[in-house]
C-alpha cells in the first residue's frame, strides 16, 4: 500500500513526493525497504510471488523506478486516482489476486523493521495461520500512549496465534493510557496477512458499500503493459475508509478467525519527525544529522538538510528541515502538529 500523503514529515513529503518514496534512513526509500523486506520471504521457504503495488497514478513513475532500482519486477501496479483510504486500496490487491487466491501479505510503504530475521519469523507463523482461513494481524508491544495506532486485545489461543478480542482504532490520549497501563494490548502493525478471498468475504459482510463501489471501478479497468487503472468515476465515488475502521474493529466476536503474531522485530513507523529521529543513528548527544549540518552544543537535535548547510547552536529537543523552498523549525515533542501547518498551507493556497 504506497498511496499515503505522509503530511505530518512536511516540508520533505510533498504531495508530489509523498514520504513513502523519500531516503529517511539508509540508502533504500521506505518504499524499497518494504519491497525488499516482503521479497526477503522467500529465504524463508515462504512462496513469494511477485509484489502488487497499490499507490496514486500521480506516483507511479517514481515506483516503477524505485522497483527497478532494487530489481524487483512487479505483478502488477494498480494505480488509484485519487486516494480512498487502504480499504478500497486492499480490495484492489484482493481482486488483482482472486483468481488464484493467495496468501496476501498486506503491508504499509512507509516503516521500518530492524530485526530481519524476527520479521521472517512472525510472518512464518502468520502466513500459516492465514493460509488455513485466519486474518492475522502483526501486533507490536507499546511503550507510550500513542493515540495515531490500533489497539489489539488478545487471549492465548491452544491452537495457533493468540485471539484477538478487541480492535480499536486510534482511541483517544485517555484510552490510550488505559491500555498501556493494563497490558493485555499491543499496537496494530498496520500489516495484515490474510488470503485474498477472506479480505472479499469480509468486506462484503461489514461493508457491503465498499465492495460493490470498488469491484464496479474494477470491472472498467483498463490495463497496459504495467499499470492496471481501475474506472475514474467509479473509483473516485468509492467511500473512503481504512481497513482498520471498515473491517479490523468489527471482526472480533464475528465469524472471522481473527489472530495477533507478535513482531518483535524493532519496527517503527516513520510517522513523524520524532520518529526519525528515533530511527536514525544519533550522537552521544542525541544529535541526527543528515546532509550539510553543523551542530554545535546541541542536544536531541534534528537536522535534515537538502540544499544548504544549515548549523544549530545551543539548541536542544529541535526539528530543523530544510529544502530548497521550505524550512520546518519546530519543537521536536510537537511533531504530530506539522499536519496542522500543512492545513494552513492548503487553506491559505
Ligand atoms: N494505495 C493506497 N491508497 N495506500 C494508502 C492509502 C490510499 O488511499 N492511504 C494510505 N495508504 C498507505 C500509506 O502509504 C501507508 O503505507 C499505509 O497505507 C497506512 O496508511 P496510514 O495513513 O499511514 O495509516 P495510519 O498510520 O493512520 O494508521 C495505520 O497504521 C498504523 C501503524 O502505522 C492503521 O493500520 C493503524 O491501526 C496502525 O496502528
Ligand atoms: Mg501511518
Amino acid at each position: 500500500m504506497a498511496g499515503g500523503s505522509g503530511t505530518r514529515l512536511w516540508p520533505l513529503s510533498r504531495s508530489g513526493f509523498p514520504k513513502q518514496f523519500l531516503v529517511l534512513s539508509g540508502d533504500d526509500s521506505l518504499f524499497q525497504q518494504a519491497t525488499r523486506r516482503l521479497m526477503g520471504l522467500a529465504a524463508a521457504d515462504i512462496h513469494v510471488q511477485a509484489p502488487l503495488v497499490v499507490g496514486n497514478a500521480e506516483h507511479r513513475f517514481m515506483a516503477l523506478e524505485q522497483l527497478r532500482e532494487i530489481r524487483v519486477e512487479p505483478a502488477a501496479v494498480v494505480l488509484e486516482p485519487s486516494g480512498r483510504n487502504t480499504a478500497p486500496a486492499l480490495t484492489l490487491a484482493a481482486l488483482a489476486a482472486e483468481d488464484t487466491d493467495p496468501v496476501l501479505v498486506v503491508s504499509p510503504a512507509d516503516q521500518t523493521v530492524a530485526d530481519g530475521p524476527a520479521f521472517t519469523a512472525a510472518l512464518q507463523q502468520a502466513v500459516r495461520a492465514a493460509a488455513q482461513g485466519a486474518i492475522v494481524i502483526l501486533g507490536v508491544t507499546p511503550d507510550r500512549p500513542e493515540t495515531g495506532y490500533g489497539y489489539i486485545r488478545s487471549t492465548a489461543s491452544a491452537s495457533g496465534p493468540a485471539q484477538v478480542a478487541q480492535f480499536v482504532e486510534k482511541p483517544d490520549l485517555a484510552t490510550a493510557q488505559r491500555y498501556l497501563a493494563e497490558g493485555c494490548y499491543t499496537w496494530n502493525s498496520g500489516m495484515f496477512v490474510l488470503r485474498a478471498s477472506v479480505w472479499l468475504q469480509a468486506l462484503a459482510q461489514f461493508r457491503p458499500d465498499i465492495a460493490a463501489a470498488t469491484r464496479a471501478a474494477w470491472a472498467v479497468r483498463a490495463t497496459d503493459a504495467r499499470f492496471i487503472r481501475p474506472g475514474l468515476a467509479e473509483f473516485n465515488a468509492v467511500p473512503a475508509e481504512s481497513v482498520d475502521y471498515a473491517v479490523m474493529e468489527r471482526c472480533p466476536g464475528s465469524a472471522f478467525d481473527i489472530r495477533m503474531v507478535p513482531l518483535a522485530a524493532g519496527w517503527n513507523d516513520l510517522g513523524a519527525w520524532d520518529a526519525v529521529w528515533q530511527a536514525t543513528n544519533r550522537d552521544a548527544q542525541g544529535n541526527s544529522a543528515t546532509g550539510d549540518v553543523i551542530q554545535q552544543d546541541c542536544r536531541n537535535t534534528l537536522v535534515h538538510a537538502t540544499s544548504r548547510l544549515v548549523t544549530t547552536l545551543g539548541t536542544a529537543d529541535v526539528v530543523v528541515v530544510e529544502t530548497p523552498d521550505a524550512v520546518l523549525v519546530a519543537d521536536r515533542e510537537r511533531s504530530q502538529d506539522v499536519k496542522k501547518i500543512v492545513q494552513r498551507l492548503q487553506a491559505e493556497g
